[in-house]
């Protein structure tokens, strides 16, 4: 794997407008579930804050991000967080980038105190739900035919979680 140069680290300010456009740049019509958002648009947030977010810098070049976040903002729920979106710059993909930003959210869920990682991803995205096995979650259920995809089938929204 050629990632010696490769550092994870929290995001900052200054990182947004990279992040923007790797966002806008990253989603295709199969993999997304809400359409994604032009490269001029903010990339932070008050539902997507800086320290919520780790980047993969390769020098001066991000290369990924990952989001951690709440998912119900109740105490009940205060143990819970998830990784509400995993991205490799399409340039970037086939590095092994994505399973150093999975291990990099799993450490800060557990630094946070966290019980259980969960997260949402689409049948579709095989990578992805590959990806996420690879890593120790497990299915917890599944929206079946939840979105329509833009060649006429169906994807499913799957539920996934890790607990740490
Ligand atoms: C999902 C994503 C982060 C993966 O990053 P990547 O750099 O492309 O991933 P890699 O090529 O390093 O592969 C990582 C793992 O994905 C899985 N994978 C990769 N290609 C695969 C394929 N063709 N079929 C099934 N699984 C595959 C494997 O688990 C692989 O690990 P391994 O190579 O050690 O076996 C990246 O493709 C991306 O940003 N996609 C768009 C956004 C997205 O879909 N995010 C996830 C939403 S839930």
């Amino acid at each position: 794997m050629e990632n010696d140069t490769l550092q994870l680290r929290t995001a900052t300010l200054t990182d947004d407008a990279e992040l923007a456009r790797m966002n806008a740049s990253a989603w295709t019509p199969e993999i997304e579930v809400v359409p994604a958002e032009g490269p001029d648009k903010p990339f932070f947030a008050d539902y997507r804050r800086v320290e919520d977010v780790i980047v993969a810098a390769d020098g001066d070049t991000l290369a990924g991000f990952a989001h951690l976040a709440r998912h119900i903002r109740i105490p009940k729920n205060d143990h819970v967080l998830h990784l509400n979106s995993l991205v490799v710059a399409p340039g970037q993909r086939g590095r092994g980038i994505s399973h150093r930003l999975v291990d990099a959210a799993v450490e800060e869920a557990r630094r946070r105190g966290a019980r259980k990682l969960g997260l949402r991803a689409l049948s579709t995205n095989k990578v992805a739900v590959e990806l996420y096995r690879q890593h120790g979650f497990v299915e917890e259920g599944r929206l079946r035919e939840e979105f329509r995809q833009p060649d006429g089938g169906w994807a499913d929204d799957v539920w996934m979680a890790l607990f740490l």
